[in-house]
């Protein structure tokens, strides 16, 4: 939540404001709902900032252009305190002379007591923002220290929760300071020029080299240098990283979306994620595990913590983790797993999910479980940031920059990704899934050629999601790896198009939800192959017939032959053949090409919905 970037370099014109605005640009999907810059401009900083998104930032800076600066921060917000206007919108100023200014990613919980005592001792607030208690006590700290990394120092000492702040002072042109607690922050080394960032994508089109750091650190950049240092003045070292894609990848490359460009990038985003994992005999290695063999073949539960897609993304996993492992595996929503006094000791593997690796439910559902001694491992699509950090090992997911807020690569990289780690940890324990995980391992290789197929065939999806641009309600229906299929449907639709949608367990309908078909509702029914066990197929082709009785509309997901669906369909959207547990690689497909069609359809920001934010840091 909230994007942040911070630059020193060369008097050049505006190359400040030029590098801030751009990475704001680029961070936009963190918070949209206002943004601003300050530049060091002489005696004064200048600050401009306007409610709503960048562009109304970048008209009024046409209107009123800002001065050459070789010093910048920007930052572009998700509101938490204090409503989105102009006057919240960050920088805020510390102090009354207009030389220091501050902006904020995350919430100061003491925020109240610091502002009440503030108020009582005469200073004046301009917003209602928690960000200018620390822009005050910053410029009272500065007046007395005459230094702002000393300055920055003083005041962590006093805050409360997760932050990064970036702090720009006009007495100390050519240096922007940084601190971070629980809060993402990523320095960017240039030559002659350095950068800070709520992520990479703030500065990838000037460099790739990064140094990520550690919680409770402070960093000062000038053009020259980053010093980091503790919270309590220790020197201390980041730990440097090359990114592994460039400004491109970060960019829409003609897609009228980045969701639309996402959706299409997942062949390569799952065929990434399985790269390198097999040695020549195809057996399993997950060299960057770094946790003791001995203690994965100990394991005795799993316990996947993740949120929203993630979280269905680990509901899918589990099917497939229990039965190759036979390990039993919990999946939990992460605000919820840290405050139910879990059953978790040091035979527990808890499993993070997150394509950000910021999530801050996740990140304290990590934090908890290491308390209790368990063993963690943090499946993440972002390098450098904390939940891996935080962790005692990671699976990278190499599904690339994911910038819409819909989440649609990630997760099917992630699937892929549990997959990986339940066949590994099957083949580390032996039992008859260690025979097949080879075999498993070559189905999954052949799973991006059939997306690619699948994706290649969506224009009949596309056009009934232009003819349903006016529903009001679509119902989701699935059955075991299909069930957490239909919720992650029902998610897309809800938060890009803002229609109610709800996703079922298609044995539950009997029990409740069925008293919801009315005559036209539509509703989509994930169907699993034929030769799924158990007779699934049957029991949800029992299901179609049930809610076509009741007059739905039923849009059924089918693999390709499966002519049992047939007569009880109104349409058959087609997948291609996979064994079962791979399916909802490919079931997924049309359900997020389906979203993302009706809410463009429907005018709608696809990229950018409404009330939502990328990376969601605040618990
Ligand atoms: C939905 C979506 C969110 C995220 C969730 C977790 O499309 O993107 O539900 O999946 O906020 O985010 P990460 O994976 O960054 O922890």
């Amino acid at each position: 939540m909230c994007g942040i970037v911070g630059y020193v370099g060369p008097n050049i014109d505006d190359k400040a404001l030029t590098v801030v605005m751009e990475g704001l640009a680029r961070l936009e999907y963190r918070g949209y709902d206002s943004a601003g810059v300050a530049l060091i401009n002489g005696p004064t900083v200048d600050v401009r900032k306007r409610a709503g998104k960048l562009a109304n930032l970048q008209r009024a800076i046409q209107d009123v252009p800002m001065p050459a600066a070789n010093t910048g921060i920007g930052h572009t917000r998700w509101a938490t305190h204090g409503g989105p206007t102009d006057e919240n919108a960050h920088p805020h100023y510390g102090g009354s002379d207009g030389k220091l200014a501050v902006i904020h990613n995350g919430i100061i919980e003491n925020f109240h007591g610091l502002r009440t005592k503030l108020i009582a001792e005469g200073v004046q607030f301009r917003s209602e923002t928690d960000t200018e208690v620390v822009a005050h006590l910053l410029a009272r700290a500065y007046q007395e220290v005459g230094d702002l990394t000393k300055a920055m120092r003083t005041v962590v000492a006093h805050l409360d929760g997760a932050f990064t702040l970036l702090a720009v002072h006009a007495d100390e042109p050519g240096v922007v300071v940084a601190a971070r607690r629980n809060s993402p922050l990523v320095v960017g080394l240039g030559e002659g020029e350095n950068f800070l960032g709520s992520d990479v994508a703030a500065f990838i089109g000037y460099t790739r080299e990064a140094l990520e750091l550690d919680n409770d650190q402070i960093v000062t950049i000038t053009a020259d240098e980053a010093v980091v240092t503790g919270f309590d003045g220790t020197p201390a070292q980041g730990k440097s990283f090359h990114v592994d894609w460039d400004a491109e990848a970060a960019e829409k490359g003609g897609h009228a979306s980045f969701m639309e460009k996402e959706i299409l990038e997942q062949p390569l985003a799952v065929e990434a994620t399985l790269l390198g994992r097999t040695d020549a005999d195809g057996a399993l290695v997950l060299d960057e595990l770094r946790i003791p063999v001995e203690h994965l073949r100990s394991v005795n539960k799993i316990v996947v913590v993740a949120c929203g897609t993630a979280f269905y993304s680990g509901m899918t996993a589990k099917y497939a983790i229990e039965h190759w492992t036979r390990i039993p595996t919990e999946v939990e929503m992460a605000h919820e797993f840290r405050y139910r006094d879990p059953v978790v000791d040091k035979r527990t593997l808890v499993v993070s999910i997150s394509q950000s690796g910021e999530t801050m439910d996740t990140l304290m559902a990590v934090k908890h479980a290491r308390e209790l001694g368990a063993q963690t491992i943090s499946i993440c699509n972002t390098h450098g940031a904390t939940i891996p950090r935080e962790s005692d090992a990671v699976l990278y997911t190499h599904a690339g920059p994911e910038i819409a807020v819909a989440s649609t690569k990630a997760f099917t990289a992630q699937i892929t990704a549990c997959y990986v780690l339940g066949l590994y940890l099957a083949q580390l324990r032996g039992g008859s899934y260690a025979d097949e995980a080879q075999q498993v391992m070559r189905e999954l290789h052949a799973i991006p050629e059939k997306i690619s197929q699948l994706l290649g065939q969506m224009d009949r999806v596309r056009e009934i999601a232009r003819f349903m641009a006016d529903t009001r309600s679509v119902l989701f229906l699935g059955r075991h790896v299909g069930f957490p299929i239909a919720l992650e449907g029902a998610l897309k639709l809800k938060e890009i198009a803002y229609i109610h949608a709800e996703g079922f367990a298609a044995g539950e309908l009997k029990h409740g939800p069925i008293a919801l078909i009315e005559p036209g509702q539509p509703v989509f029914i994930v169907v699993p192959g034929p030769d799924t066990p158990h007779g699934l197929h049957g029991k949800v082709v029992s299901n179609i017939q049930e809610i076509r009785a009741r007059g739905a509309r039923t849009l059924v997901i089918a693999e390709e032959g499966d002519h049992d669906v047939e007569p009880f369909a109104d349409e058959v959207i087609r997948v291609p053949q996979a064994p079962p547990l791979l399916e909802p690689l490919l079931t997924i497909i049309p359900l997020q090409v389906f979203a993302c069609e009706l809410a463009t359809a429907k005018g709608l920001d696809v990229d950018q919905p409404r009330n939502l934010a990328k990376s969601v840091t605040v618990e």
